[in-house]
């Protein structure tokens, strides 16, 4: 019977809540409790964000404002896989920019965007210890290193 209830029991939620409970006593809490619930769920869902006004007693406008403010913070899902292209000094120099242009225009998706079918998601980042492979991008934290513009479909398409 007991297996039933915990089947019921959102992980996440129980997290999100002890989260809640910990800080919401706290003066300048709203930050770190954003940085932990993202951390939670991978980005934050509207139903957090008012979960999170709630509790720390924050109107949700501000809880928004705080969160559109800040670039680390994410109100969509991340793609299944993660590309971050580098443009760090080395790979900059080593025709990274060139790279990220093929890639943006291969996904058709900014640098934070996320493809509609919700395979990728890009991310601009300086320097993934790799300089000596320079130019590189990582999917999923692997990274591919010596990379031109005509080698980045093929590396794409690996990625489901
Ligand atoms: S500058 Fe790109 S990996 Fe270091």
């Amino acid at each position: 019977m007991s297996a039933v209830h915990e089947e019921l029991i959102d992980p996440k939620q129980v997290k999100l809540d002890e989260l809640l409970d910990h800080y919401k006593t706290q003066k300048g809490a709203l930050i770190p409790v954003l940085q932990q619930a993202q951390d939670i769920y991978g980005y934050l869902p509207a139903d957090v964000l008012k979960q999170i006004s709630k509790a720390l007693r924050l109107p949700l406008a501000k809880v928004y404002g705080v969160v559109t403010f800040y670039a680390q913070f994410r109100l969509t899902p991340m793609g299944r896989n993660v590309v971050r292209v580098c443009l760090g000094t080395a790979c900059h120099v080593r025709g990274g920019a060139k790279v990220l242009e093929t890639i943006q225009k291969e996904l058709k998706i900014e640098d934070g965007g996320t493809t509609e079918d919700g395979r990728y998601t890009l991310e601009i980042v300086a320097c993934i210890g790799a300089c000596g492979l320079a130019p590189v991008f990582s999917v999923n934290n692997v990274v591919h290193g010596k990379m031109s513009p005509d080698k980045v479909a093929g590396v794409l398409a690996k990625y489901e």
